[in-house]
């Protein structure tokens, strides 16, 4: 980026952080997601690291927090109260070391530690205790000015109203062994005692409130943080006691002797605040850092309150003062935060991708980013409407997610970004892969391919139908597929049955061992139960739900084939769009014909096309290895047609079957007299 076309974009971020920032501070609303702003400030102070002329004192890098509501009283801190820049990734961190370690001199560098703390999502605030008793409590407001919400504060039971005298402390740290640390603080005094925390609120009640505010229609809380920052600037204090917070405390701002973070924490909880000591660790370098942190992501899901990431400030008191104040924060300290799950990014191009069922699906390629700690460089944008929906141009600065924290998508558009480079995406005439025209009814949203064999369509319809939750045929990747179609030897997934270990040999990435094993793997699936086997034909709209309950009612294709549209529709959660998809797939001739290929290798589902109870009150037990059957495969054939199937012999066993290298079965079945059978004659019984 030019300096020139950094100076805009600068600018540009500063104008929308701040429109954030404002809503969120002053009016506790949200336009975009805590993590969308972090992303967006990542990026102002990414570029102000690469351009620090252009940093101006208005930046929102270097002033913290909102104004102070004038409902309340406005309380000037002593100290200016500072937060700390993010960091998300192990060369941020490393980027931070080295800044820090130039400023400091070799002998300061070697001694540097890092005390780590996990990050509360909260609300900043601040407690003065005057002769033990709190006194005043105050939000950070823009650090400088915040406001007093002392009546407010006083209802979180977490925070002591009154703390231990100079005695008790330095009793409670010499009977914890810590004697140095209670000689360092005995001749200070301990008439004015200013401390720092966060005040939360728990997963369970923050749950539990927003479920109360939608059964009485009020809006809803979007995290957390929102709720706790909400509660403490209530004007009624009974409606902050009504929200339970919580708080913990993290720095003593009063000189006290303390010499580092560390020791401000023993006597933060020896003075009778709730600290999060056992969650705390002192680390020697950014190694342990990051162990810590990992180990700590862990264990976020476990915690009762939000975290979203670790503090790591730097331990020795004295280095952290001589480090200095960068524009909001300390240099000293950084927020390590936990990967985000939404951030922005650019949209560098838009290309279709062509579906199993031909839909044309528009994606947006994206400037790489990373997105709950995985790289993503592609997100859906499902459909043409979806395009204008979101108002979204190539070239704009997006906010990408991921739903369902699986398939990345784009959530918003920031027109306000844009530099006049910007152009509409016009969805293709063609489909891209095969130059059929594309076609599109009416009433749909979506364009689709209407050809079947189109290369690309014929490539998901294979990976769909060998999928886990289909055929679920082991090692059949996606290269292997496209080899096989391309080298001519399979035309539709039926004829994957029919592959033999050399025709896998011929393409390059196979050896013996493994094509045998790839050949074994697809034969073990011949049969399937009947509702994967619905699922896999791949029929527009039926996933997996839909083919559990067709199976359930129909109990074999045949019935399905010849049910008219009006009875489909009539199914419980079947609607008239799905049913025509169903009704449609079964009077296409080539996909009658493809049912009949299968049926004629032996690739069908475990049942009988009459269904019903042709082995009603019979009972079975198998022992040894049958040669096309595998034991879950016979086990359903039996339960699906009304029989029962044992594990063990008893004189109530209708029949063994036997193959392989029978077991003991086959011995107690000689002794008791039980008819024993072979797979042919098992097969028999219900053909
Ligand atoms: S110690 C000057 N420890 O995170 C900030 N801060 O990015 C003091 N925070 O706004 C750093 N939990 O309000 C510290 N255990 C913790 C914290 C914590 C949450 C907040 C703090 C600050 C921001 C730092």
């Amino acid at each position: 980026m030019t300096k020139d076309e950094a100076k805009k974009r600068i600018e540009k971020l500063k104008e929308t952080i701040d429109y954030h920032r404002h809503l969120y501070h002053v009016f506790d609303k949200q336009e975009i997601s805590d993590s969308a702003l972090d992303s967006l400030k990542k990026d102002l102070f990414d570029l102000e690291q690469q351009f620090p002329d252009l940093i101006t004192p208005d930046s929102p890098t270097q002033r913290i927090g909102g104004e102070p509501l004038d409902a309340f009283e406005k309380f000037e801190h002593k100290k200016r109260m500072t937060s700390y820049y993010d960091a998300f990734s192990r060369e941020d961190m490393d980027n931070w070391q080295d800044r820090n370690e130039k400023l400091l001199s070799e002998g300061e560098a070697q001694k540097i530690e890092y005390y780590c703390e996990p990050k509360l999502d909260g609300l900043a605030i601040e407690l003065i205790y005057i002769d033990s008793i709190l006194t005043i409590g105050s939000t950070r407001g823009d650090g400088i000015i915040g406001e007093n919400v002392t009546n407010n504060i006083k209802t979180i039971e977490a925070i002591p109203l009154k703390i231990k005298r100079k005695e008790e402390v330095i009793h409670n740290l010499e009977k914890k062994g810590l004697k140095s640390v209670a000689d360092k603080i005995r001749n200070y005094n301990f008439r004015e005692i200013i401390v720092r925390g966060e005040a939360v609120i728990t997963k369970s009640d923050f749950d539990e409130i927003n479920k109360e505010r939608e059964k009485q229609g009020l809006s809803l809380f979007a995290n957390p943080r929102n709720l706790a920052a909400g509660s403490i600037r209530q004007l009624d204090s009974k409606i902050t006691a009504a929200r339970h917070l919580d708080s913990d405390v993290y720095s003593i701002v009063t000189d006290m002797g303390q010499e580092t973070h560390e020791e401000e924490h023993l006597i933060l909880e020896a003075m009778g605040f709730k600290t999060n000591n056992r969650y705390n660790k002192l680390c020697k370098n950014l190694d342990e850092v990051f162990e810590h942190y990992y180990y700590l992501q862990k264990k976020r899901e476990k915690l009762p309150y939000e975290v979203d990431g670790v503090v790591v400030s730097i331990n020795d008191n004295k280095i952290f003062e001589k480090l200095g104040i960068i524009g909001k924060a300390p240099r000293a300290g950084i927020a390590l935060k936990f990967p985000l799950l939404e951030v922005t990014t650019k949209v560098n191009d838009i290309t279709v991708q062509v579906g199993r069922t031909g839909a044309m699906t528009p994606v947006a390629i994206l400037e790489p980013v990373s997105v709950g700690g995985v790289i993503v460089s592609r997100a859906t944008l499902h459909n043409e409407k979806e395009i204008k929906r979101l108002g979204l141009k190539i070239g704009d600065t997006v906010v990408i997610g991921r739903a369902g924290d699986v398939i990345p998508e784009v959530i918003k558009v920031f027109p306000e970004f844009r530099i006049g480079k910007e152009h509409d995406f016009k969805m293709p005439k063609k489909c891209p892969t095969c130059n059929t025209e594309l076609v599109k009814p009416e009433t749909e949203v979506v364009w689709r391919c209407p050809n079947k064999n189109c290369f690309a369509r014929k490539i998901k319809y294979f990976n769909h139908f060998i999928s886990r939750s289909a055929f679920n045929i082991e090692g059949l990747g996606g290269r292997v597929v496209e080899r096989l179609i391309e080298e001519g030897l399979v035309k539709d997934p039926a004829d994957l049955f029919d592959l033999r270990e050399g025709d896998l040999i011929l393409l390059d990435r196979f050896g013996e061992k493994s094509a045998r094993k790839l050949v074994l793997a697809i034969q073990g699936k011949k049969i399937i139960p009947l509702s994967r086997f619905i699922y896999s034909l791949g029929i527009r709209n039926v996933g997996q739900k839909t083919a559990i309950d067709l199976a359930k009612i129909y109990k074999n294709i045949h019935k399905i084939k010849e049910e008219s549209l009006e009875n489909i529709e009539k199914i419980h959660d079947i609607g008239p769009i799905v049913a025509k998809s169903i009704f449609d797939w079964f009077h296409d001739k080539s996909n009658l014909e493809f049912l009949d290929k299968l049926k004629e290798k032996k690739v069908w589902y475990s049942g009988n096309d009459e269904g019903g109870d042709k082995l009603k009150g019979l009972k079975f037990v198998l022992t040894g290895t049958l040669p096309n059957y595998k034991r879950e495969e016979v086990e359903s054939i039996i339960t699906n047609l009304g029989g029962e199937f044992s594990s063990s012999v008893s004189n109530k066993t209708d029949y063994v079957i036997a193959g392989e290298n029978p077991g003991s079965k086959y011995d107690k079945a000689k002794e008791l007299g039980v008819k024993i059978i072979n797979e042919e004659d098992f097969v028999k019984l219900f053909k």
